[in-house]
């Protein structure tokens, strides 16, 4: 049965403000979940969890054609958004599912393939959502998750009080459950949870502007009531020859079988 909300110990920082659908929606597979185009074909039936609008999810079908793929996010109004994409973009091999990666509605040994995007971080045990994956997985079927890891945050300009903003803001997302630090801890879960052949490879993303991640980031402290921090981002998003480049893991494995 779904929860009604996230783990007692989970709240999901971003939230679905409009702001955040934007910022997630700009993904698309050949930005952000490159590192598993190898293990995807025609043919192979493939699950991603916490999909929300759907952006990636879309993209994954398109490669993967005939064969289905499932999106499922823990909210409904993510949900309705992806579906109302693939509308949008005619891409029918798809269903959209509310539901919880710590239950999934699927059978034992449904899915070639399982992908996860920017969600381990958000949630207070990645390994026993990592143990559903396995669970949902084929023998022999790969999954593929990817996170942040802001150990290797490099901001420009850099300056003490922007190092305090941004760990401000990790420290809100571990108040609610999740590590922004989880990047490297991949590969170490995934083998927890019972995968074998783990592999894991990094890259980093570079905002397009200051603005938009200064903006998004700012957003979010200021809805936790953490003004100045907010106010702090929003000033250095206006500085000029300034970078924020997140460093972002990946890890894919197998089943055995
Ligand atoms: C940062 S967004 C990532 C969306 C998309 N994968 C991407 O990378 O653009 C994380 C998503 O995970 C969803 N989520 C959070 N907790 C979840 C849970 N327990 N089960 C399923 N989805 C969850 C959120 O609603 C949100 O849409």
């Amino acid at each position: 049965m779904l929860r009604d909300s996230l783990m007692p110990s989970e709240s999901y920082t971003p939230g679905h403000t409009q702001n955040a659908m934007d910022f997630m929606s700009r993904r698309t597979l050949e930005s952000h979940g490159q590192f598993f185009l190898p293990h995807l074909a025609s043919g192979l039936s493939v699950l991603d969890c916490g999909c929300g609008p759907g952006t990636i999810t879309l993209n994954i079908a398109v490669r993967v054609t005939p064969s289905q793929v499932v999106g499922v996010d823990l909210s409904a109004s993510q949900i309705e958004l992806a579906a109302a994409n693939a509308r949008r973009e005619s891409v029918s091999n798809v269903e959209f599912k509310t539901a919880d990666c710590y239950a999934l509605p699927f059978d034992d040994k449904t899915f070639d393939r399982v992908f996860s995007h920017a969600l381990l971080e958000h949630l207070s045990d990645p390994i026993r959502a990592l143990r559903e994956f396995h669970r949902v997985l084929k023998p022999g079927g790969i999954i593929g998750v990817c996170s942040p890891d802001w150990n290797g945050l490099l901001v420009a300009p850099s300056s003490s009080q922007l190092a305090q903003a941004t760990q401000a803001y990790a420290a809100l997302q571990a108040r609610n459950g999740g590590d922004l630090a989880i990047g490297h801890k991949l590969g170490g879960y995934l083998f927890d949870a019972g995968f074998k052949d783990v592999r894991m490879s990094a890259r980093y993303e570079c905002y397009p502007s200051l603005d938009l991640i200064g903006n998004y980031l700012a957003l979010q402290l200021e809805r936790a009531n953490d003004r100045l921090s907010a106010e702090t981002l929003r000033a250095w998003s206006r500085s000029t020859g300034g970078l924020f480049a997140q460093a972002w893991v990946s890890a894919t494995a197998r089943k055995e079988g």
